[in-house]
């Protein structure tokens, strides 16, 4: 972060959805990894949020007042604003508003390592900018830069943005088609080869790049921030159960309500995901919230398309969980989505259970790569299993007996 960090409001309006709090508790992580330090705050209930300021004016001057008294130069909501809820806000407060949207992609801005990952994040500002032309973030400046975007905002200055930031996005688009090609290239040279591939997906922090570096024992970044893996890493794994190595990828954390155009901008990494094998879906069971975690991973999963891919559910952080909390077996199987799928208990950090996950993902790859096998085409191009057999156990949307 190469500002200093400033202090910052949280707000939340409970409009009766469930989870409020813990959505709340994750807003202030979100805005510690984006470099802010949350320094107070406020909460309210609605019925519905307001059009103007989405609160009330009273709640308004109350923030208003929280943010002097606090010392806070800035204001985060944890829902989406409106553009013009958000000039609106900063009107009133004299401060910039911002919302969780912006939070996570300014996150995201600042995690991208490789040239695709950045045109990706690239991609999705442009896309949120052109819906409304803040320019407060220092990188959006220096990104869409140039003296155009600095002069005051009369309509001939946001047109002239408008302008500038449409032909950005189709630039981006074209350079971002161009390295989705390369690495269209990469993945059928790896399907040629035969390798089997598996990608470790999961709630944001549930502690992928640790287990990702338990088991190749390589050193991907693993840290207590939400978001510090942006960028698929695949390294090889050898299964000596299994005899063979197959390929694992890290991929992106999921987060609820991912802001849609990251979604978009993201799927060529997230597509590791869509092309696997078999998913490694780890969960940090220690957080009381998991069981909602793990739907909205289901969901981002399915909105991907790789809701049919047979999954692992890798409980990590065993040694966080109480006594009371342990489980009798590290291997046993959860109902997900009324799919029975394989559950291994791990402590990634500690190494614990790493040879119960070991077995169990040499188990699925005999049993896939036998399979595979059997459906090889033989000399006149027929399949030699019936085509309305059922996928075998790890097959696509079944459930999984390990
Ligand atoms: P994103 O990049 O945000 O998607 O995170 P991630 O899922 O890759 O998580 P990461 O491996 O970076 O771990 C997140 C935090 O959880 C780090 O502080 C880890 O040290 C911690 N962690 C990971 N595994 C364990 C574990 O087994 N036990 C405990 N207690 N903490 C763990």
């Amino acid at each position: 972060m190469d500002r200093p960090a400033a202090a910052a409001v949280l707000v939340g309006v409970d409009l009766g959805k469930p989870h409020f709090d813990a959505e709340l508790e994750e807003l202030g992580l979100l805005a510690q990894t984006a470099g802010l330090q949350p320094v107070a705050r406020l909460t309210c209930k609605r019925k519905a949020p307001d059009a103007a300021l989405f609160v009330g004016s009273g709640k308004a001057e109350e923030i208003k007042a929280l943010a002097s008294q606090s010392g806070a130069t800035e204001v985060l909501f944890d829902q989406s604003l409106s553009p013009a809820q958000q000039r609106n806000l900063e009107r009133q407060l004299d401060m910039p508003v911002n919302d969780r949207t912006l939070l996570i992609l300014e996150i995201f801005a600042q995690r991208a390592r490789s040239h695709e990952g950045k045109l990706q994040v690239e991609l999705a500002r442009l896309q949120y900018l052109s819906t409304r032309l803040v320019r407060r973030w220092s990188h959006l400046e220096r990104q869409t830069g140039g003296a155009g975007l600095r002069g005051g905002p009369g309509e001939k200055q946001i047109e002239l943005d408008r302008r500038m930031i449409g032909e950005a996005i189709k630039r981006t688009k074209e350079r971002l088609s161009k390295v989705k090609r390369q690495r269209q290239t990469q993945r059928r040279q790896r399907a040629r080869r035969n390798a089997f591939t598996m990608s470790l997906v999961g709630y944001t922090n549930a502690g992928k790049s640790t287990l990702f570096n338990a088991l190749v024992k390589a050193q991907a970044y693993a840290a207590d921030q939400l978001f510090a893996t942006l960028d698929t890493t695949t390294r090889q794994l050898y299964l000596a159960e299994a005899g063979r190595s197959v390929s694992l990828s890290d991929t992106v954390g999921f987060i609820r309500d991912l802001p849609h155009g990251l979604i978009d901008a993201f799927e060529a990494t997230l597509l590791e995901a869509v092309d696997a094998d078999l998913l490694l879906h780890v969960v940090d069971a220690s957080n009381p919230e998991y069981p909602e975690q793990i739907q909205q991973v289901q969901g981002v999963l399915q909105e991907i398309g790789a809701g049919g891919i047979a999954q692992v559910l890798v409980f990590n952080k065993l040694d966080a969980l109480a006594p009371e909390r342990q489980p009798q077996r590290l291997f046993d199987h959860y109902d997900l989505d009324g799919v029975m799928t394989p559950r291994v208990f791990v402590s990634a950090r500690q190494g614990h259970g790493m040879s119960e996950l070991r077995n169990c993902l040499s188990g699925l790859v005999q049993n896939q790569s036998e399979h595979a096998e059997l459906s090889k085409p033989d000399e006149f191009g027929a399949q030699s299993d019936s085509p309305d057999e059922p996928a075998d156990e790890i097959g696509h949307n079944r459930g999984m007996t390990g």
